[in-house]
């Protein structure tokens, strides 16, 4: 099984940005702590991060045929992209949203996702390890189809 891990915008400073709000652990450790779970779970996970919306959609349409699920950090694309929702759709890979922060309890534009209503599932509110969580319903979730 092969797994895709999308980080949205500004996730590339993860561990210096706002560390109140977001952490203090750097996307290459949750990136590397994800691919040692994915490996004991025998799952494949590739990892992909941009600041720039369209090679989001690119890598989501290069995702067809070739990845089972995805687990998406869209950042502040959440709650603005249309394109990205359009892409998750069109590609008809299953996938969860997350969030490191529990965006209903921050400002207001961050209550709206754009991609929450089709997704498997949502994991918000929990830091780093709302990654850990996300891969573990994903493959809930995949596994219970299969
Ligand atoms: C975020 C929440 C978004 O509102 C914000 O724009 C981010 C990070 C999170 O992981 O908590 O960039 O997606």
């Amino acid at each position: 099984m092969h797994l895709l891990l999308i980080n949205g915008p500004n996730l590339n400073l993860l561990g210096q940005r706002e560390p109140g709000v977001y952490g203090s652990m750097s996307l290459d450790a949750i990136e590397a702590d994800l691919k040692i779970i994915s490996e004991n779970e025998g799952v494949h996970l590739e990892c992909f991060q941009s600041n720039f919306e369209g090679a989001l959609v690119d890598r989501i349409h290069q995702s067809i045929g070739k990845v089972q699920g995805i687990l998406i950090n869209a950042g502040a694309y959440t709650h603005t992209s249309i394109a990205l929702r359009d892409a998750l759709l069109g590609a008809g890979i299953p996938y969860v949203e997350l969030h490191l922060s529990n965006t209903n309890s921050r400002e207001s534009f961050r209550h709206h996702s754009f991609i929450a209503d089709r997704a498997v599932g949502l994991v918000s509110g929990f830091g780093a390890m709302s990654y850990r969580l996300a891969l573990q319903g994903l493959l809930f979730h995949l596994r219970q189809i299969d």
